[in-house]
């Protein structure tokens, strides 16, 4: 197939991009490098010895979408791009809305102009809100989302949904992701926050490379079994290569269709921790603070329909989620800013 990923040069994008390309679809990227570098396309070529086309624009630029669908015969479209801090989303909420919302709104316009009726979307565990049981399965209710970000998210779902509705044609996945870690096992693609980075794993990789003291540990008086929050951590090739299952199967699974993507394994913060001293023999300083605003005490998915409709399930085990975090931030400490 030949594939447009928006927000293709981003974290999840680019490790998708390298799945895309190993299993022979042809990709072209859109991405107007507000969150990302344009080295990511060079580590992309080391890794695949092939050359995605890029296009650097806003996704919400209609002349310049219509101009790459009339330059390419696109086949499905994966919808990445998107701001994603949670607290940036909180402070500039219209920011967050104008963009995540108008990229899709305007991708849909310029893909019915085009007769492109795959697509692809990012969305998040975030759109369960704040759950009352675990695990989360896709029938679990959606929406009281706490932040503009969630809200977001939450949106894009309501409004694909809709369009299939007047669109029977459609075949749209909505691809709920749990948390993303790890990186290519190659240590030249991975994940590069700007400033202080909000989520654990990269704050845990910046303490062991020294960049940070310590890890700040927010909450130990959750009702989990060590007090600390529970998560779902799926290691981004598994992600990505959910991704190319959900290409591939779309012919079975037409209309507007949800799955997790998870590992359908809760793991704590401490144990977070433990497992990466373990798999990189580097100690990380730890020291326990009050609880983070917003944060639940545990999430963490059923992957059951995913396994049967998508047949795919995530393999890699957190150590080597670990282990490829690690590489990645030691060979590259300031990421792509080399
Ligand atoms: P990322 O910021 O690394 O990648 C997003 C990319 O989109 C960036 O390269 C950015 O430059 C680009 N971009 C943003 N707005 C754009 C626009 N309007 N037009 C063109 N390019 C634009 O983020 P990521 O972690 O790779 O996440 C990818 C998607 O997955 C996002 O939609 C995010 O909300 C979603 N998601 C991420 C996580 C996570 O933990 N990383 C979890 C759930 C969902
Ligand atoms: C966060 C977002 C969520 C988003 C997801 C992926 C919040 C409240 N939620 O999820 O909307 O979809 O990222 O981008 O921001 N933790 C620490 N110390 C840290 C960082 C995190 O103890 O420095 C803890 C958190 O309290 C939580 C766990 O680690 O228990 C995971 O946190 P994080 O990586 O930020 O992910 P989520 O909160 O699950």
């Amino acid at each position: 197939m030949r594939v447009l990923v928006t927000g293709g040069a981003g974290y999840i994008g680019s490790h998708t991009v390298v799945e895309l390309l190993t299993h022979g679809h042809e990709v072209i990227i859109i991405d107007d490098l507000s969150n990302s570098k344009k080295e990511v396309l060079n580590r992309i070529q080391t890794i695949t010895q092939k050359v995605p086309t890029f296009y650097q624009g806003q996704v919400q630029d209609e002349p310049f979408l219509t101009q790459i669908f009339t330059t390419h015969s696109i086949d499905a479209v994966i919808h990445f791009a998107g701001y994603k801090a949670v607290g940036e989303s909180v402070e500039k909420p219209l920011k967050y809305f104008e963009n995540n919302l108008l990229s899709t709104i305007v991708l849909l316009r310029v893909m019915e102009q085009f007769n492109v009726h795959k697509l692809v979307f990012s969305s998040s565990a975030t759109v369960y809100g704040t759950p009352t049981k675990m695990p989360l399965t896709e029938e679990d209710p959606i929406g009281g989302t706490t932040n503009p970000y969630g809200a977001t998210k939450f949106m894009n779902e309501l409004i694909i949904k809709d369009y299939c509705v007047a669109h029977p044609e459609m075949a749209a996945t909505m691809l709920r992701y749990f948390n993303p870690i790890g990186a290519h096992v190659s240590g030249l693609i991975g994940e590069d926050p700007q400033g202080i980075p909000n989520n654990l794993m990269p704050f845990i990789t910046q303490v062991a490379i020294g960049k940070r003291p310590e890890l700040n540990v927010f909450g130990n008086d959750y009702p989990t079994r060590d007090g600390t929050g529970i998560r779902d951590y799926i290691h981004v090739v598994d992600l990505a290569l959910g991704h190319v299952a959900s290409l591939e199967t779309m012919q079975q699974n037409k209309g507007y269709v949800v799955f997790n993507l998870g590992t359908g394994k809760g793991t704590s913060v401490l144990e977070l921790v433990a497992a990466f001293e373990q798999a990189n023999g580097v100690k990380i300083p730890l020291r326990i603070q009050p609880r983070r605003s917003g944060d639940i005490a545990e999430n963490y998915a059923d992957c059951t329909k995913s396994k049967h409709e998508l047949g795919w399930v995530a393999t890699r085990s957190l150590i080597d989620a670990c282990r490829d975090s690690w590489r990645w931030q030691s060979k590259n400490p300031k990421g792509y800013n080399q």
